[in-house]
């Protein structure tokens, strides 16, 4: 296969009054008249790096012009326009031809282009949308800042006519030293190939073999003898290389990535990583950086990863969605355990069957990218959805196990920020609780207690706290005893509590802090967030690491002295389950909606007044 990357200086304009389409901005003449109008735009990127565009939300046209070789242009040819992340909804023509369009702002995307269509000088256009609609994912209103644009890589791939594709790589223990490595993929024509593996130091070969003329779809099944198996510990890697096998011709390499040997599996109320028992210790990471937006340089990515595994922890919740498969590429060599998203979060239009559908595509494109990353142990089908009512949990529970249909070597699950009133739980195979203690809620001394309330919803199944965190305003410090909010001294006092207490209590497999990196929300309008979100462990800027950030690798293991309280938890949690479930779904979340309904507009007004900006 070669690659021709697309990415480079394109041409963009908004489209205020969304006439584009009506006046044909896809056709090349219509480009010509325009030109003087357009401005340029480095792709990838997001438009709201440029700034009279960091507030805007709405229809955005990118142009670009591109040539092909006689060579490039040859029969023996399959052409893929590829698109690693746009956000949200594509459309995009070559030549003048609607090649069609993609919902999603968060995967990859991809259109076969027949031969005829494509010429020596070529003209692309791609008009995304990133207004934020009832029915899309995520819906309306969401925590984090709505980049928009062609923020990823763009390419044009030249495909072998004969090929293989949709390789998966499957890799478990069947005695106690030997390992069964599946490898299947889709065949496109007709061929034979042969496949090594490799060893991803020394690329020694392992084991190599023949398959000859496969149709349709091709298997390779390997047993190896003590191999070197994947851990946040020893990450070692291996690489599958796959040639096809022509008469006459030298072999073309159609495939080459690397991949791990390991085993994620539940038991009980643990998480076993290669037989093992293993605690989830970790952060979310939003996909931002101010000055790059979401495109961000892979040796930022990597000095994030690798700033994060110094700290002590060994995971990192991608959210709410993926992030560019670099990060992953990434945490497979550092070796971080990687927890995945689709951006269901919050509110979501779960009565619309194409919600659904358009859920289960997103699955999916994430399942099948990300398939062979030994660092991705989970997938999540959403965030903070209204669990607790039966409509919405059978809609995750439907997703769930779509999501198993796709992969059954991963844990699925869903995030809940329910603790008595989530009717879904023991459909999962982890159990889930985002809960702030200390910030929104209670006390952080109550922790323990709920903590123990929790663990009968947990049907004996592993339980991640999945979010606890603090706000802190960078270089804000509180000298008083009171640890007022935002201060960097109570965000260290809730956190070093919370982290003390999980690490005391046996039934929890694993805690995640919320969230590494300060992030933009323009939501967060308060005099310390300034349109951020402010529970990073660092601010914006990365290098300001706050007081938790220090203290981190002396209490990452940390365990404090707590009362038995199991069983008022039991008691506590029989006498409360009902009648919270019940207030829960008839006052408490049709309030919480209400609120949350137009909450990101009346952040823009405030940031738009505090940046002067009159859009
Ligand atoms: C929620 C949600 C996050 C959000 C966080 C917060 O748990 O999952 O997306 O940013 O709370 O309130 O800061």
């Amino acid at each position: 296969m070669k690659v021709i990357s697309l990415n480079g200086k394109w041409k963009c304009s908004p489209d205020l009054n969304d006439v584009g389409i009506q006046d044909k901005w896809y056709d090349l003449s219509k480009f010509n008249e325009l030109q003087d109008l357009l401005e340029e735009i480095e792709i990838p990127s997001s438009f709201n790096l440029i700034q009279k565009y960091s507030l805007y939300e709405g229809i955005f046209w990118h142009f670009f012009e591109f040539k092909l070789s006689k060579d490039d242009l040859n029969e023996r040819t399959n052409y893929r326009l590829n698109f690693k992340g746009c956000n949200y909804l594509t459309l995009v023509w070559i030549n003048g031809i609607f090649l069609g369009y993609h919902e999603g702002g968060f995967t990859p995307f991809s259109f076969d282009i027949e031969r005829k269509i494509l010429k020596e000088k070529n003209f692309l256009v791609v008009r995304t949308d990133n207004t934020r609609r009832k029915g899309q994912i995520p819906d309306l209103a969401f925590d984090w800042f709505n980049w928009g644009g062609i923020y990823r890589d763009v390419e044009l791939q030249l495909l072998n006519k004969n090929r293989v594709e949709n390789i998966q790589i499957k890799t478990n223990l069947i005695t106690s030293d030997e390992w069964k490595i599946s490898i299947s993929f889709t065949v496109k024509g007709h061929l034979s190939i042969n496949w090594k593996i490799l060893d991803g130091k020394s690329g020694n070969i392992i084991k190599e073999g023949v398959e000859r003329n496969l149709e349709k779809k091709g298997h390779v099944s390997v047993t190896l003898k003590e191999p070197k198996t994947w851990s946040p510990e020893k990450p070692n890697l291996y690489y599958l290389k796959i040639a096809s096998i022509e008469k006459d011709k030298e072999n073309e390499v159609l495939f080459n990535q690397h991949f791990g040997i390991r085993q994620i599996e539940v038991v009980g109320n643990r998480i076993l990583l290669n037989k093992k028992p293993i605690t989830l210790k970790g952060v979310s990471l939003h996909e931002e950086l101010i000055q790059y937006g979401r495109t961000i340089p892979t040796e930022k990515r990597e000095r994030d990863l690798l700033d994060i595994k110094s700290l002590g922890f060994n995971t990192v919740r991608t959210a709410h969605y993926s992030h560019d498969e670099s990060l992953l590429n990434l945490a497979d060599k550092v070796g971080i355990l990687i927890l995945e998203e689709i951006p269901i979060w919050g509110k979501f239009d779960y009565k619309n069957p194409r919600t659904f559908i358009l859920a289960c595509k997103m699955i999916k494109e994430m399942i099948f990218r990300d398939f062979n990353h030994p660092s991705v142990i989970w997938w999540s089908v959403g965030n903070e959805i209204p669990i607790e009512n039966p409509l919405v949990s059978r809609f995750i529970k439907n997703l769930m196990d779509w999501a198993r249909k796709l992969d059954d070597t991963r844990i699925v699950t869903y995030v809940s920020y329910r603790i008595f009133s989530d009717i879904c739980r023991r459909h999962a195979d982890v159990a889930t609780i985002n809960f702030y203690f200390g910030w929104y809620f209670a006390s952080v001394k109550q922790i323990n207690l709920f903590l123990n309330i929790m663990r009968i919803p947990a049907y004996n199944k592993p339980w991640i706290f999945t979010e606890f965190g603090a706000g802190a305003k960078y270089g804000f410090h509180q000298k008083l005893k009171k640890f007022v909010k935002y201060s960097e001294e109570r965000q260290l006092l809730t956190l070093e509590y919370s982290i003390r207490t999980f690490n005391a209590l046996d039934h929890l497999s694993g805690w995640l802090i919320w969230n590494y990196r300060d992030f933009r929300s323009l939501s967060r309008q308060n005099k310390f967030q300034m349109g951020f979100n402010r529970k990073g462990i660092v601010s914006e800027k990365t290098f300001e690491k706050k007081l938790i950030y220090h203290r981190l690798p002396k209490i990452i293991e940390a365990k404090r002295k707590i009362m038995n309280t199991r069983f008022l938890g039991l008691l506590i949690w029989l006498i409360l389950f009902p009648i919270v479930w019940i207030l829960t779904l008839t006052i408490y979340a049709p309030l919480l909606n209400l609120f949350e309904r137009n909450v990101i507009e009346r952040g823009k007004l405030k940031e738009m007044k505090r940046l002067n900006l009159n859009q």
